[in-house]
Protein backbone atom coordinates (compact mmCIF):
# COMPACT_ATOMS: atom_id res chain seq x y z
CA UNK A 1 0.00 0.00 0.00
CA UNK A 2 2.55 2.30 1.07
CA UNK A 3 3.89 1.94 -2.02
CA UNK A 4 1.74 2.40 -3.96
CA UNK A 5 1.38 6.10 -2.47
CA UNK A 6 4.56 6.46 -3.12
CA UNK A 7 4.67 6.19 -6.96
CA UNK A 8 1.44 8.28 -7.12
CA UNK A 9 3.34 10.63 -5.13
CA UNK A 10 6.30 10.79 -7.56
CA UNK A 11 4.44 10.46 -11.05
CA UNK A 12 1.86 13.19 -9.69
CA UNK A 13 5.57 15.17 -8.31
CA UNK A 14 6.95 14.57 -11.78
CA UNK A 15 3.77 15.89 -13.78
CA UNK A 16 3.43 18.79 -11.77
CA UNK A 17 6.88 19.82 -11.92
CA UNK A 18 7.53 19.44 -15.60
CA UNK A 19 4.54 21.57 -16.35
CA UNK A 20 5.25 24.27 -13.41
CA UNK A 21 9.02 24.77 -15.04
CA UNK A 22 7.10 24.89 -18.39
CA UNK A 23 4.12 27.02 -17.80
CA UNK A 24 5.42 30.50 -17.20
CA UNK A 25 6.61 33.63 -18.63
CA UNK A 26 7.46 31.72 -21.87
CA UNK A 27 3.53 31.16 -22.64
CA UNK A 28 2.56 34.28 -21.58
CA UNK A 29 4.94 37.17 -21.04
CA UNK A 30 7.12 36.16 -24.36
CA UNK A 31 4.58 35.10 -26.93
CA UNK A 32 3.21 37.75 -27.57
CA UNK A 33 5.69 40.08 -27.27
CA UNK A 34 7.55 38.07 -30.04
CA UNK A 35 4.56 37.57 -31.77
CA UNK A 36 3.47 41.20 -31.80
CA UNK A 37 7.69 42.16 -33.19
CA UNK A 38 7.60 39.07 -35.75
CA UNK A 39 4.25 39.83 -37.87
CA UNK A 40 1.49 38.19 -35.51
CA UNK A 41 -0.50 35.40 -36.88
CA UNK A 42 2.46 33.45 -39.27
CA UNK A 43 4.57 33.74 -36.45
CA UNK A 44 1.96 31.77 -34.34
CA UNK A 45 1.41 29.20 -36.63
CA UNK A 46 4.77 28.56 -37.35
CA UNK A 47 5.46 28.55 -33.29
CA UNK A 48 2.47 26.02 -33.01
CA UNK A 49 4.39 24.15 -36.07
CA UNK A 50 7.73 23.41 -34.38
CA UNK A 51 6.29 23.01 -30.91
CA UNK A 52 4.45 19.95 -32.24
CA UNK A 53 7.22 18.66 -34.47
CA UNK A 54 9.95 19.59 -32.65
CA UNK A 55 9.05 20.23 -29.37
CA UNK A 56 7.16 17.83 -28.50
CA UNK A 57 9.47 14.78 -29.85
CA UNK A 58 12.24 16.48 -28.09
CA UNK A 59 10.41 16.56 -25.02
CA UNK A 60 9.93 13.36 -25.34
CA UNK A 61 13.23 12.07 -25.70
CA UNK A 62 14.56 13.88 -22.55
CA UNK A 63 11.85 12.22 -20.75
CA UNK A 64 13.78 8.90 -22.17
CA UNK A 65 17.22 10.09 -21.09
CA UNK A 66 16.08 10.90 -17.67
CA UNK A 67 14.08 8.11 -17.09
CA UNK A 68 16.71 5.41 -18.67
CA UNK A 69 19.44 6.87 -16.76
CA UNK A 70 17.32 7.29 -13.42
CA UNK A 71 19.53 10.35 -13.18
CA UNK A 72 20.27 14.18 -13.65
CA UNK A 73 21.05 16.09 -16.62
CA UNK A 74 25.11 15.67 -16.47
CA UNK A 75 25.40 12.11 -15.03
CA UNK A 76 23.15 10.95 -17.44
CA UNK A 77 24.75 11.71 -20.50
CA UNK A 78 27.82 10.40 -18.86
CA UNK A 79 26.43 7.07 -17.42
CA UNK A 80 25.35 6.94 -21.58
CA UNK A 81 28.74 7.55 -23.25
CA UNK A 82 31.45 7.18 -20.54
CA UNK A 83 34.95 8.92 -21.18
CA UNK A 84 33.16 11.47 -23.97
CA UNK A 85 32.56 14.48 -24.47
CA UNK A 86 28.62 14.05 -24.37
CA UNK A 87 28.28 15.67 -20.57
CA UNK A 88 28.80 18.74 -22.13
CA UNK A 89 25.41 18.92 -22.72
CA UNK A 90 24.39 18.81 -19.61
CA UNK A 91 26.96 21.57 -18.63
CA UNK A 92 25.14 23.75 -21.63
CA UNK A 93 22.08 23.43 -19.88
CA UNK A 94 23.59 24.70 -16.76
CA UNK A 95 25.22 27.53 -18.38
CA UNK A 96 22.14 28.51 -20.40
CA UNK A 97 20.13 28.04 -17.31
CA UNK A 98 22.27 30.10 -14.82
CA UNK A 99 21.91 33.18 -18.24
CA UNK A 100 18.46 32.24 -18.53
CA UNK A 101 17.10 32.80 -14.86
CA UNK A 102 19.24 36.08 -15.00
CA UNK A 103 17.19 37.76 -17.22
CA UNK A 104 13.82 35.98 -16.15
CA UNK A 105 13.94 37.07 -12.88
CA UNK A 106 14.27 40.98 -14.22
CA UNK A 107 10.90 40.21 -15.25
CA UNK A 108 9.72 38.75 -12.03
CA UNK A 109 10.52 41.09 -10.59
CA UNK A 110 8.53 43.45 -12.78
CA UNK A 111 5.82 41.02 -12.12
CA UNK A 112 6.62 42.12 -7.91
CA UNK A 113 6.46 45.88 -8.99
CA UNK A 114 2.77 45.42 -10.71
CA UNK A 115 1.48 43.04 -8.09
CA UNK A 116 2.20 45.72 -5.25
CA UNK A 117 1.05 48.42 -7.71
CA UNK A 118 -2.32 46.80 -8.07
CA UNK A 119 -2.69 46.64 -4.29
CA UNK A 120 -1.60 50.42 -4.04
CA UNK A 121 -3.20 51.89 -6.93
CA UNK A 122 -6.78 52.58 -8.03
CA UNK A 123 -6.83 52.03 -12.01
CA UNK A 124 -9.90 52.41 -12.84
CA UNK A 125 -10.24 55.35 -15.31
CA UNK A 126 -6.75 55.60 -16.31
CA UNK A 127 -6.08 55.61 -20.28
CA UNK A 128 -4.43 53.02 -21.95
CA UNK A 129 -1.65 55.14 -22.90
CA UNK A 130 -0.96 56.21 -19.39
CA UNK A 131 0.03 52.04 -18.67
CA UNK A 132 2.88 52.34 -21.06
CA UNK A 133 4.54 55.81 -19.60
CA UNK A 134 3.84 54.50 -16.45
CA UNK A 135 5.69 51.07 -17.01
CA UNK A 136 8.37 53.04 -18.35
CA UNK A 137 8.60 55.52 -15.26
CA UNK A 138 8.66 52.89 -12.87
CA UNK A 139 10.99 50.58 -14.61
CA UNK A 140 13.43 53.15 -15.79
CA UNK A 141 14.49 53.64 -12.14
CA UNK A 142 17.39 51.81 -11.56
CA UNK A 143 16.87 51.24 -7.82
CA UNK A 144 13.54 50.18 -8.16
CA UNK A 145 14.55 47.23 -11.07
CA UNK A 146 17.45 45.98 -8.96
CA UNK A 147 15.33 45.76 -6.26
CA UNK A 148 12.69 43.83 -7.79
CA UNK A 149 14.73 41.85 -9.31
CA UNK A 150 16.06 41.19 -6.37
CA UNK A 151 12.98 40.29 -4.40
CA UNK A 152 12.24 37.83 -7.38
CA UNK A 153 15.59 36.18 -7.37
CA UNK A 154 15.24 36.01 -3.44
CA UNK A 155 11.94 34.01 -3.24
CA UNK A 156 13.60 31.64 -5.72
CA UNK A 157 16.26 31.17 -3.04
CA UNK A 158 14.78 30.60 -0.23
CA UNK A 159 12.49 28.04 -1.71
CA UNK A 160 14.93 26.24 -3.80
CA UNK A 161 17.50 26.40 -0.73
CA UNK A 162 15.00 24.72 1.94
CA UNK A 163 14.39 22.06 -0.84
CA UNK A 164 10.75 22.71 -0.74
CA UNK A 165 9.83 23.09 -4.49
CA UNK A 166 8.11 20.04 -4.58
CA UNK A 167 5.69 20.99 -1.77
CA UNK A 168 5.19 24.31 -3.64
CA UNK A 169 4.50 23.04 -6.97
CA UNK A 170 1.57 20.94 -5.40
CA UNK A 171 -0.25 24.32 -4.57
CA UNK A 172 -0.18 24.53 -8.73
CA UNK A 173 -3.14 21.83 -8.82
CA UNK A 174 -5.13 25.26 -7.95
CA UNK A 175 -3.16 27.73 -9.22
CA UNK A 176 -2.21 26.48 -12.78
CA UNK A 177 -6.75 26.19 -13.04
CA UNK A 178 -7.47 29.31 -11.45
CA UNK A 179 -4.83 31.11 -14.06
CA UNK A 180 -6.36 29.22 -17.04
CA UNK A 181 -9.97 30.44 -15.58
CA UNK A 182 -9.04 34.04 -15.12
CA UNK A 183 -6.74 34.01 -18.31
CA UNK A 184 -10.59 32.74 -20.17
CA UNK A 185 -12.30 35.83 -18.61
CA UNK A 186 -9.69 38.11 -19.73
CA UNK A 187 -9.91 37.00 -23.12
CA UNK A 188 -13.72 37.20 -22.69
CA UNK A 189 -13.29 41.40 -21.69
CA UNK A 190 -10.73 41.56 -24.50
CA UNK A 191 -12.08 40.05 -27.48
CA UNK A 192 -15.60 42.35 -27.14
CA UNK A 193 -14.09 45.19 -27.16
CA UNK A 194 -14.45 47.59 -29.31
CA UNK A 195 -12.24 47.40 -32.20
CA UNK A 196 -10.97 44.19 -30.99
CA UNK A 197 -11.47 41.65 -34.32
CA UNK A 198 -8.39 43.23 -35.91
CA UNK A 199 -6.26 42.24 -33.33
CA UNK A 200 -7.92 38.44 -33.36
CA UNK A 201 -6.79 38.51 -36.93
CA UNK A 202 -3.74 40.02 -36.35
CA UNK A 203 -2.97 37.26 -33.93
CA UNK A 204 -4.51 34.34 -35.79
CA UNK A 205 -4.62 35.45 -39.69
CA UNK A 206 -0.96 34.37 -40.77
CA UNK A 207 0.71 37.37 -43.50
CA UNK A 208 3.23 35.08 -45.01
CA UNK A 209 4.72 37.16 -46.98
CA UNK A 210 6.12 38.90 -43.72
CA UNK A 211 8.11 36.22 -42.88
CA UNK A 212 11.49 36.13 -42.54
CA UNK A 213 15.00 33.87 -41.47
CA UNK A 214 14.57 35.60 -38.36
CA UNK A 215 10.98 35.01 -37.75
CA UNK A 216 11.34 31.24 -38.15
CA UNK A 217 14.39 31.25 -35.44
CA UNK A 218 12.20 33.22 -33.21
CA UNK A 219 9.45 30.81 -33.32
CA UNK A 220 12.04 27.55 -33.02
CA UNK A 221 13.80 29.29 -29.88
CA UNK A 222 10.08 30.09 -28.56
CA UNK A 223 8.96 26.23 -28.67
CA UNK A 224 11.71 25.17 -26.92
CA UNK A 225 11.83 28.10 -24.49
CA UNK A 226 8.05 28.01 -23.33
CA UNK A 227 8.74 23.80 -23.37
CA UNK A 228 11.96 24.49 -21.28
CA UNK A 229 13.79 22.19 -23.88
CA UNK A 230 17.24 22.16 -24.42
CA UNK A 231 18.47 22.75 -21.55
CA UNK A 232 17.76 18.79 -19.86
CA UNK A 233 15.69 20.36 -17.06
CA UNK A 234 13.34 17.63 -18.52
CA UNK A 235 16.10 15.14 -18.13
CA UNK A 236 16.49 15.84 -14.92
CA UNK A 237 12.83 15.41 -13.57
CA UNK A 238 12.17 12.31 -15.29
CA UNK A 239 14.88 10.48 -13.73
CA UNK A 240 13.19 9.70 -10.84
CA UNK A 241 10.67 8.15 -12.78
CA UNK A 242 10.95 4.51 -11.66
CA UNK A 243 7.30 3.80 -12.15
CA UNK A 244 5.28 2.68 -15.24
CA UNK A 245 4.21 6.29 -16.10
CA UNK A 246 3.28 6.94 -19.69
CA UNK A 247 6.05 9.10 -20.84
CA UNK A 248 4.39 10.37 -23.77
CA UNK A 249 1.05 10.91 -22.21
CA UNK A 250 2.69 13.15 -20.29
CA UNK A 251 4.43 14.95 -22.82
CA UNK A 252 1.56 15.20 -24.94
CA UNK A 253 -0.28 16.82 -21.65
CA UNK A 254 2.67 19.61 -21.27
CA UNK A 255 2.55 20.42 -24.96
CA UNK A 256 -1.22 20.51 -25.05
CA UNK A 257 -1.50 23.02 -21.85
CA UNK A 258 1.48 24.95 -23.23
CA UNK A 259 -0.18 25.32 -26.74
CA UNK A 260 -3.64 26.19 -24.93
CA UNK A 261 -1.99 28.95 -22.78
CA UNK A 262 0.04 30.26 -25.35
CA UNK A 263 -3.07 30.87 -27.34
CA UNK A 264 -5.46 32.40 -24.16
CA UNK A 265 -2.24 34.81 -24.15
CA UNK A 266 -2.38 36.06 -27.74
CA UNK A 267 -5.92 36.47 -27.69
CA UNK A 268 -6.00 37.95 -24.54
CA UNK A 269 -3.45 40.86 -25.70
CA UNK A 270 -3.97 41.39 -29.11
CA UNK A 271 -7.48 42.22 -29.47
CA UNK A 272 -6.93 44.84 -26.55
CA UNK A 273 -3.67 46.31 -28.22
CA UNK A 274 -5.61 47.17 -31.50
CA UNK A 275 -8.83 48.13 -29.63
CA UNK A 276 -7.23 50.96 -27.34
CA UNK A 277 -4.84 51.92 -30.16
CA UNK A 278 -1.83 50.58 -28.57
CA UNK A 279 0.86 48.95 -30.64
CA UNK A 280 1.85 45.42 -30.88
CA UNK A 281 5.31 46.05 -31.31
CA UNK A 282 6.00 47.37 -27.60
CA UNK A 283 8.63 44.57 -27.28
CA UNK A 284 8.96 43.00 -23.38
CA UNK A 285 7.01 45.46 -21.60
CA UNK A 286 4.07 44.80 -24.00
CA UNK A 287 1.72 42.60 -21.29
CA UNK A 288 2.47 45.20 -18.40
CA UNK A 289 0.91 48.20 -20.50
CA UNK A 290 -1.94 46.07 -21.89
CA UNK A 291 -3.27 44.05 -19.11
CA UNK A 292 -3.84 46.54 -16.31
CA UNK A 293 -5.50 48.83 -19.28
CA UNK A 294 -7.99 45.37 -19.68
CA UNK A 295 -8.24 45.08 -16.12
CA UNK A 296 -9.14 49.04 -15.94
CA UNK A 297 -12.09 48.76 -18.12
CA UNK A 298 -13.59 45.81 -16.29
CA UNK A 299 -15.77 45.84 -12.68
CA UNK A 300 -13.66 45.17 -9.94
CA UNK A 301 -10.73 45.51 -12.06
CA UNK A 302 -8.27 46.08 -8.93
CA UNK A 303 -9.47 42.69 -7.95
CA UNK A 304 -8.94 40.76 -10.84
CA UNK A 305 -5.28 42.95 -11.62
CA UNK A 306 -4.20 41.40 -7.89
CA UNK A 307 -5.35 38.19 -8.85
CA UNK A 308 -3.66 37.57 -11.77
CA UNK A 309 -0.50 39.11 -11.35
CA UNK A 310 -0.16 36.33 -7.85
CA UNK A 311 -1.02 33.86 -10.12
CA UNK A 312 1.58 34.90 -12.65
CA UNK A 313 3.77 35.35 -10.16
CA UNK A 314 3.48 31.81 -8.89
CA UNK A 315 3.81 30.72 -12.54
CA UNK A 316 6.95 32.32 -12.74
CA UNK A 317 8.26 31.22 -9.71
CA UNK A 318 7.72 27.45 -10.66
CA UNK A 319 9.92 28.05 -14.25
CA UNK A 320 12.41 29.90 -12.02
CA UNK A 321 13.29 27.06 -9.79
CA UNK A 322 13.78 24.75 -12.07
CA UNK A 323 16.35 26.96 -13.90
CA UNK A 324 17.91 27.56 -10.13
CA UNK A 325 17.45 23.56 -9.23
CA UNK A 326 19.48 22.66 -12.36
CA UNK A 327 22.47 24.71 -11.54
CA UNK A 328 22.25 24.01 -7.73
CA UNK A 329 22.43 20.57 -8.88
CA UNK A 330 25.61 21.03 -10.52
CA UNK A 331 27.45 22.62 -7.73
CA UNK A 332 25.71 19.94 -4.79
CA UNK A 333 26.80 16.86 -6.99
CA UNK A 334 24.13 15.06 -5.29
CA UNK A 335 25.34 16.30 -1.62
CA UNK A 336 22.94 17.41 -0.02
CA UNK A 337 24.59 19.42 2.76
CA UNK A 338 25.66 21.93 0.13
CA UNK A 339 22.31 22.39 -0.84
CA UNK A 340 21.61 25.37 1.20
CA UNK A 341 24.95 26.99 0.15
CA UNK A 342 25.41 26.26 -3.58
CA UNK A 343 21.71 27.71 -3.74
CA UNK A 344 22.75 30.99 -2.41
CA UNK A 345 25.99 30.93 -4.24
CA UNK A 346 24.26 30.59 -7.84
CA UNK A 347 21.62 32.73 -6.47
CA UNK A 348 23.51 35.85 -5.79
CA UNK A 349 25.82 35.23 -8.90
CA UNK A 350 22.65 34.76 -11.25
CA UNK A 351 21.47 38.03 -9.43
CA UNK A 352 24.42 40.27 -10.11
CA UNK A 353 24.63 39.10 -13.75
CA UNK A 354 20.82 40.08 -13.67
CA UNK A 355 21.67 43.67 -12.66
CA UNK A 356 22.42 44.87 -16.52
CA UNK A 357 19.14 43.48 -17.61
CA UNK A 358 17.35 44.90 -15.24
CA UNK A 359 18.95 48.39 -16.34
CA UNK A 360 17.85 47.77 -19.51
CA UNK A 361 15.08 49.96 -19.25
CA UNK A 362 16.87 53.06 -17.57
CA UNK A 363 20.27 54.16 -17.36
CA UNK A 364 21.22 51.14 -19.57
CA UNK A 365 18.86 51.60 -22.38
CA UNK A 366 21.51 52.43 -25.05
CA UNK A 367 22.47 49.31 -27.59
CA UNK A 368 25.20 48.09 -26.27
CA UNK A 369 25.70 44.38 -28.47
CA UNK A 370 24.65 44.03 -32.34
CA UNK A 371 22.06 47.28 -31.53
CA UNK A 372 20.65 45.39 -29.08
CA UNK A 373 20.43 46.44 -25.17
CA UNK A 374 22.02 44.03 -22.43
CA UNK A 375 18.83 42.90 -21.45
CA UNK A 376 17.68 41.67 -25.99
CA UNK A 377 21.09 41.06 -26.41
CA UNK A 378 20.92 37.71 -23.76
CA UNK A 379 17.47 36.66 -24.38
CA UNK A 380 18.34 36.85 -28.20
CA UNK A 381 21.36 34.22 -27.30
CA UNK A 382 19.13 32.42 -24.85
CA UNK A 383 16.53 31.73 -26.85
CA UNK A 384 17.49 31.79 -30.42
CA UNK A 385 20.90 30.55 -30.10
CA UNK A 386 21.80 28.39 -26.64
CA UNK A 387 18.28 26.55 -25.99
CA UNK A 388 18.41 25.11 -30.24
CA UNK A 389 21.83 24.38 -29.77
CA UNK A 390 21.02 22.19 -26.90
CA UNK A 391 18.00 20.87 -28.49
CA UNK A 392 20.13 20.41 -31.20
CA UNK A 393 22.96 18.25 -29.83
CA UNK A 394 20.31 16.38 -28.03
CA UNK A 395 18.55 15.09 -30.98
CA UNK A 396 22.17 14.09 -32.57
CA UNK A 397 22.99 12.28 -29.43
CA UNK A 398 19.71 10.16 -28.41
CA UNK A 399 19.53 8.07 -32.03
CA UNK A 400 23.43 8.01 -32.29
CA UNK A 401 24.19 6.71 -28.22
CA UNK A 402 21.04 4.65 -27.52
CA UNK A 403 20.11 1.66 -29.74
CA UNK A 404 17.23 2.10 -31.08
CA UNK A 405 15.46 -1.02 -29.11
CA UNK A 406 16.33 0.22 -25.89
CA UNK A 407 14.80 3.52 -26.56
CA UNK A 408 11.60 1.98 -28.17
CA UNK A 409 11.28 -0.33 -25.03
CA UNK A 410 12.02 2.76 -22.43
CA UNK A 411 9.19 4.79 -24.11
CA UNK A 412 6.95 1.84 -24.72
CA UNK A 413 6.92 1.21 -20.69
CA UNK A 414 3.93 2.21 -19.33
CA UNK A 415 2.57 3.12 -22.78
CA UNK A 416 0.80 1.04 -25.24
CA UNK A 417 2.65 3.40 -28.01
CA UNK A 418 2.06 1.80 -31.53
CA UNK A 419 5.16 1.02 -33.05
CA UNK A 420 4.66 3.23 -35.78
CA UNK A 421 4.36 6.09 -33.44
CA UNK A 422 7.45 5.40 -32.03
CA UNK A 423 9.20 5.08 -35.44
CA UNK A 424 7.74 8.62 -36.57
CA UNK A 425 8.99 9.87 -33.49
CA UNK A 426 12.13 8.34 -33.89
CA UNK A 427 12.78 9.88 -37.25
CA UNK A 428 11.89 13.44 -35.91
CA UNK A 429 14.32 13.34 -33.82
CA UNK A 430 16.94 11.33 -36.20
CA UNK A 431 16.16 13.75 -39.47
CA UNK A 432 13.63 16.21 -39.21
CA UNK A 433 15.14 18.21 -35.58
CA UNK A 434 18.87 18.78 -36.58
CA UNK A 435 17.57 19.17 -40.21
CA UNK A 436 15.32 22.46 -38.74
CA UNK A 437 17.17 23.56 -36.26
CA UNK A 438 20.55 23.98 -38.16
CA UNK A 439 18.45 25.65 -41.68
CA UNK A 440 17.72 28.26 -38.90
CA UNK A 441 21.02 28.65 -38.17
CA UNK A 442 22.23 28.68 -41.03
CA UNK A 443 19.53 31.08 -42.83
CA UNK A 444 20.10 33.42 -39.87
CA UNK A 445 23.98 33.16 -40.77
CA UNK A 446 23.57 33.86 -44.10
CA UNK A 447 25.07 30.96 -45.44
CA UNK A 448 21.77 29.72 -47.12
N1 LIG B 1 9.46 27.34 -19.84
C1 LIG B 1 9.64 28.50 -19.01
C2 LIG B 1 8.60 29.51 -19.38
O1 LIG B 1 7.96 29.36 -20.40
O2 LIG B 1 8.45 30.49 -18.68
C3 LIG B 1 11.01 29.08 -19.15
C4 LIG B 1 12.09 28.08 -19.05
C5 LIG B 1 12.28 27.37 -17.88
C6 LIG B 1 12.89 27.84 -20.15
C7 LIG B 1 13.26 26.41 -17.81
C8 LIG B 1 13.88 26.89 -20.11
C9 LIG B 1 14.04 26.19 -18.94
F1 LIG B 1 14.96 25.29 -18.88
Amino acid sequence: MSQKTDQWTSKLGFILAAAGSAIGLGAIWKLPYVAGTSGGGAFFIIFLLFTILLGLPLLLAEFTIGRHTQKEAVSAYRSIAPGSKWPWIGKLGVATSFLLLSFYSVVGGWIVVYLYRAFTMNIKGIAPDEFATMFEQTISNPYLAIFAHFIFILMTIIIVQGGVQKGIERSSKLMMPALFILFILIVLRSVTLDGAMEGVKFFLLPDFTSVTGETVLFALGQAFFSLSLGVSIMVTYSSYLKSKESLPRSAVSIVGLTIFISLLAGLAIFPAVFAFGLEPTEGPPLIFIVLPAVFSSIPFGNVFFILFMALLLFATLTSAFSLLEMVVASLTKNDPSKRKKSSWIAGIAIFVMGIPSALSYGVLADPVFFGLTFFDFLDFLVSNILLPLGALLIAIFVPLKINKKTLAAEIQQGSNMKMIWFHIWFNLVKYVIPVAISLAFLNVLGII
